[in-house]
């Protein structure tokens, strides 16, 4: 039987050989504790990409957005992100519950605001004697605009007016190494225009575990603090840094096939009647697209399509997403579309 084609996320990947054998080899002590030379040794090369005082390695993506916001903010205080962020969305109850915030949404194409967004999501608060904005957090690339890239002169321009007004600038970076590749920015250009940055090892770069948190050392001491107080002190984490480390030492250039291949499955899915790709043209490993005239409902097409041997976020059904990441190549890609095109072309039976 065909190996799954899982097109649901890039955070389904599997360690490889290479990676396994880092891990297996990695030096480790208690991280809690400071003594873990795999971490430190992570936490450091990080530092060094994103050009930064140092790093903090957490657990997931989620644990370094929360820590950022703990640390930037006082309670009462606002974020300004986009409305369809992963901050505003699933990490709001965490952020809201433990920095006692709320978050302030701008609605823009593809969640790529402009400085004159943030600036009009700020000017009220003085005015009406409103709540501070303590944060400004933008998603690079944005997951649910379809993998966009924030254009650098954009975020830029955010950083000028967060620095007038005294207003960090958090980037979460959760996909960062896609919208460098994609734009050929190198990552110490996001660091320079940014207070904080978290990106995540276990997406597309590959590795099992694992997020990483970048900025000052006064900002980290205060990130790191909120890490260890909701339960994120690691003991022997160098085994899965190590993956982290080779991740970013041997993935991050094959991106760019991630990219091609998110690209090929959209212009596949665009030539089926009825299927309208909407992030055209993709930008980098996401593709959206929807299913105009369903004739299955959600069961029945799940059903047909893991007949196939094929996986989607079908979340937003008849709306769904595909996910390139290094389990998917060329082979997996031209399965998919056979898939495709007979479920999404009317009468699709089980094989
Ligand atoms: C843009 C973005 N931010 C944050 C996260 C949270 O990362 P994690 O799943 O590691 O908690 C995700 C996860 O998909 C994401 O897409």
């Amino acid at each position: 039987m065909p190996a799954v084609v899982d097109l649901r996320s890039d955070t389904v990947t599997l360690p490889t050989p290479g990676m396994r054998k880092a891990m297996a080899r990695a030096k480790v002590g208690d991280s809690r504790r400071g003594e873990d030379p795999s971490v430190r040794a992570l936490e450091e090369y990080c530092a060094g990409l994103f050009g930064k005082e140092g790093g903090l390695f957490v657990p997931s993506g989620t644990m370094g957005n929360l820590c950022a916001a703990c640390a930037w903010t006082r309670p009462g205080e606002m974020i300004v992100a986009s409305s369809a962020s992963h901050i505003a969305g699933r990490e709001s109850p965490a952020v809201s519950l433990l920095a006692s915030v709320a978050i302030i949404g701008i609605d823009a194409p593809g969640g790529i605001f402009t400085a004159e967004d943030v600036a009009a999501a700020v000017a009220p608060a003085p005015a009406r004697n409103e709540s501070r904005v303590g944060l400004v957090t933008a998603e690079n690339t944005h997951n649910a605009g379809g993998g966009t890239v924030f254009p650098l002169a954009a975020l830029k321009r955010i950083r000028s007016f967060c620095g007038k007004t005294r207003i960090p600038l958090h980037i979460d970076g959760s996909r960062i190494f896609n919208a460098s590749v994609a734009s050929g920015t190198p990552p110490a250009a996001y660091g320079k225009v940014s207070d904080s940055l978290m990106f995540c090892l276990s997406k597309g770069l590959g590795a099992p575990v694992g997020s990483i948190l970048v900025g000052t050392r006064g900002f980290l001491s205060e990130a790191r603090g909120v890490a260890l107080r909701i339960g994120g002190g690691m003991r022997q984490a160098g085994i899965v840094a190590a993956g982290g480390l080779y991740a970013l030492k041997h993935n991050v250039p094959r991106l760019a096939e991630d990219h091609g291949n998110a690209a090929a499955l959209a212009e596949g899915l665009d030539g089926i009647p009825g299927v309208e790709v909407v992030n055209a043209p993709v930008e980098t490993n996401i593709v959206l697209f929807r299913w105009e005239t369903p004739s299955l409902d959600l069961p029945a097409f799940r059903e047909r399509l893991a007949d196939r041997r094929v996986l989607l976020d079908d979340r937003a059904f008849p709306l769904f997403r595909a996910v390139t990441h290094l389990g998917i190549g060329k082979r997996e890609i031209a399965r998919a579309m056979r898939a495709f095109r007979e479920v999404f072309v009317g009468g699709a039976v089980r094989p």
